[in-house]
């Protein structure tokens, strides 16, 4: 078995589950402990020894979790790391705690009803982040992700968050697709998803770089030119055989912060901040009658400066969704991509902060809601 694990390049192992198994059994029948630790203390080295399963093209980023598979690909770390737990355990009665519970997670598969998460095998999920403050040095331009659009969010976004809220099938809307970031993670991840995006051309372009991207899991990535603030949603679902999406994400445009276009249905040219949040506001109230109740709801959004003033997009934006009913569940601050700006314009900003008294943007936020 093949196991792919790109973003951390964690070693693994194939081991044969039903071996291991037989193995352990023998080891929770020693009633003492050096003659159990004789025996762990060989498997250790046995494992020490196997290859490494080459990490490699795909983008299956968690490993083989099912019971009834008869390999089982096991990070090699945790592994060695749990049978140093046996090693060390000073009583038998605790060695046998932790033999058990590495026989559980070879057995059994412990997962929430909204993501495939093993979490008898949690700690093997590296690549997931738990922390809400986001570091990213570096974006993933891998497969059919380029940053040709202005504007874009990094892949990772919509990859944890596909990752930690929704399952394999599960289908995914984004009401402000742009390049289509959020669908190029969907083939990977075999999620469906349809994207909604305002400009044609965009619409045009952003499709075809979906297209390059390999579709192994043979999923639904669909982008449509329209407007979010009065699509109707269910017409669009309705014309895919589906009646809810599990996974919404929305990254609008931070204001005006950049002009998307001319329009006047487009978010960035809203009048004013009130406007904005009103639009806003509404695509979010159409699109959640399409989420799966329980479901979650994911905003990506920045603040912005003017006359002089911070003005709180995002925690306006926060406020509209929990006014919607939906419960913020994390405020994710990430920061923004370094790369960006050039390095005189950065100067520029700075001598401006300096001048004007206050704090050059390195951050944005996303915000996760469960509805
Ligand atoms: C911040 S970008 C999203 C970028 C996207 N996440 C990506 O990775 O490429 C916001 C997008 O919303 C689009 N947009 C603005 N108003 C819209 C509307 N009323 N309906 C649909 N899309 C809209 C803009 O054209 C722009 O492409």
């Amino acid at each position: 078995m093949r196991l792919s694990n790109r973003d951390s390049g964690r070693p693994y192992v194939d081991i044969d589950r039903h071996a291991l198994c037989t193995f352990l059994d023998a080891c929770l029948s020693e009633t003492e402990l050096p003659s159990l630790r004789d025996r762990v203390a060989g498997l250790r080295r046995d494992i020490m020894d196997m290859p490494i399963t080459s990490v490699n093209e795909g983008f299956a980023l968690l490993p083989s979790v099912e019971p009834n598979d008869p390999g089982a690909a096991f990070s090699r770390n945790v592994l060695l790391e749990q049978l140093q737990q046996i090693l060390e355990a000073r009583t038998l009665r605790r060695a046998h705690y932790y033999l058990q519970r590495l026989r559980k997670s070879l057995t059994e598969v412990r997962r929430s009803v909204v993501n495939d998460i093993n979490l008898n095998r949690w700690k093997e999920y590296d690549t997931i982040r738990t922390d809400s403050l986001w570091l990213v040095d570096r974006r993933d331009a891998s497969g059919a992700h380029e940053a040709w659009y202005w504007g874009n969010f990094i892949p990772e976004i919509p990859r944890q968050m596909m990752l930690r809220y929704t399952r394999a099938g599960d289908w995914v809307l984004d009401p402000f697709a742009g390049s289509g970031t959020t669908l190029i993670e969907c083939r990977r991840l075999g999620r469906h998803g349809l994207g909604i995006e305002l400009n044609a051309e965009v619409v045009a372009q952003a499709s075809c770089r979906v297209a390059e991207e390999p579709n192994p899991f043979g999923v639904t990535t669909t982008l449509v030119t329209a407007d979010s603030t009065t699509l109707d949603f269910r017409a669009l679902l309705g014309a895919h055989d589906v009646d809810q999406v599990q996974l919404l994400i929305l990254h609008p445009p931070y204001h005006d912060i950049i002009c998307f276009s001319d329009g006047e249905r487009d978010l960035s040219n809203a009048p004013d901040v009130e406007a904005f949040i009103e639009s806003f506001a509404d695509v979010v109230s159409r699109a959640r009658k399409v989420l799966e109740p329980g479901r979650y709801l994911v905003v990506v959004i920045g603040d912005k400066y003017q006359d002089g003033a911070w003005i709180p997009l995002g925690f306006y934006v926060m406020q509209a969704v929990m006014e919607q009913g939906c419960r913020l569940k994390s405020v994710v601050v990430k920061n923004l991509d370094r790369t960006r700006a050039k390095r005189s314009q950065q100067a520029l900003w700075r001598y401006r902060a300096l001048v004007s008294g206050f704090y050059v943007f390195k951050h944005e936020y996303i915000l996760v809601f469960q509805t």
